[in-house]
């Protein structure tokens, strides 16, 4: 297991490079993400107690998957604001709010730590964004800045820095995938512990501390789905892998990664553990 699991959240003075790029691609990708870890971000809203009516600020929408969600959640009386610094990926967001006829959803092109509105927030939510900002405690301070006193605060990040002890199946591709991840994201500069770190960024904040939940979506079935995320995954970092040196695309192999996976598992009749995160919630005092 890697050893800085239990340290501090570290801070710098950059935000990460987006790990995973901004193509089409990986606008794609997310969709696709969201169909895996979404049954956990609705469990976390519902469990953090976000209920119909409420006016929700959501965090690095991207795609608009957990938007969407909260659109559902808070009903027409309710209301949802989605902020994204890449404005292009909004497009495909308010698309699909219109799309799926939610009237109660809105999308802001900007960076979620300089807004200002005039109303407060019920909730403040946001899943893998806090990860690449430079300083997740102070971008927290400003997010919960916007909640009304006893405002909910609900988020969900990756913990990469205990994945590699939930390894599983325990097998050459399986550790070199593993290895690659943890390498290009600490290289990028995003927060390989931000799933644990959710715990000093809502207590910093002066929080109570968060109810908090790990979770893996993990399977061995021949047509689980997470063999093709895993492979989209790769597809989506295989940029900054050749330009951190990391691997070149012969040795990645993403056309035929989720085939090679599938065959893995398979043979080693142990399920695949996907990418760890962590669930935080907690509420402001009255
Ligand atoms: C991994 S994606 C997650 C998207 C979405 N939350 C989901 O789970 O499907 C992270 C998103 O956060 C956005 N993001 C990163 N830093 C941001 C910031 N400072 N302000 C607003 N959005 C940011 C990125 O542009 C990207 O769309």
């Amino acid at each position: 297991m890697a050893k800085n699991s239990s340290n501090n959240l570290n801070t710098s003075n950059r935000d990460a490079t987006y790990t995973l790029g901004r193509t089409s691609h990986e606008t794609t990708r997310l969709i696709e993400q969201s169909r895996i870890y979404g049954e956990s971000t609705k469990r976390l809203c519902k469990r953090a107690g976000i209920i119909d009516g409420m006016r929700v600020l959501e965090i690095g929408s991207g795609a608009g998957d957990v938007a969407l969600m909260l659109a559902e959640r808070v009903g027409p009386t309710g209301q949802v604001v989605g902020v994204d610094i890449n404005t292009e990926i909004l497009d495909t967001a308010r698309q699909r709010a219109t799309d799926a006829g939610l009237q109660n959803v809105e999308f802001i092109a900007g960076d979620a730590r300089d807004l200002g509105f005039s109303d407060k927030f019920d909730a403040v939510v946001g899943r893998f964004v806090l990860m690449y900002m430079a300083n997740p405690s102070e971008a927290f301070a400003k997010l919960i800045a916007h909640l009304k006193p006893g405002g909910i605060a609900a988020f969900q990040e990756p913990e990469y820095t205990l994945y590699p002890a939930f390894l599983h199946p325990d097998t050459p591709l399986m550790n070199q995938l593993i290895t690659w991840i943890l390498d290009v994201f600490k290289h990028s500069g995003a927060h390989l512990n931000m799933g644990i770190g959710l715990y000093q960024t809502f207590v910093n904040a002066g929080l109570p501390p968060p109810t908090m939940h790990l979770e893996s979506p993990i399977g061995a079935a021949k047509t689980w789905a997470g063999y093709r995320y895993m492979a989209t995954i790769f597809q989506s970092l295989l940029p900054l892998l050749e330009k951190y040196d990391l691997a070149t695309a012969e040795q990645v192999g993403v056309d035929t990664l989720a085939a090679r996976i599938r065959q893995e598992v398979i043979a080693s009749k142990r399920p695949f553990f996907l990418p760890l995160h962590v669930t935080a919630y907690s509420t402001l005092p009255v």
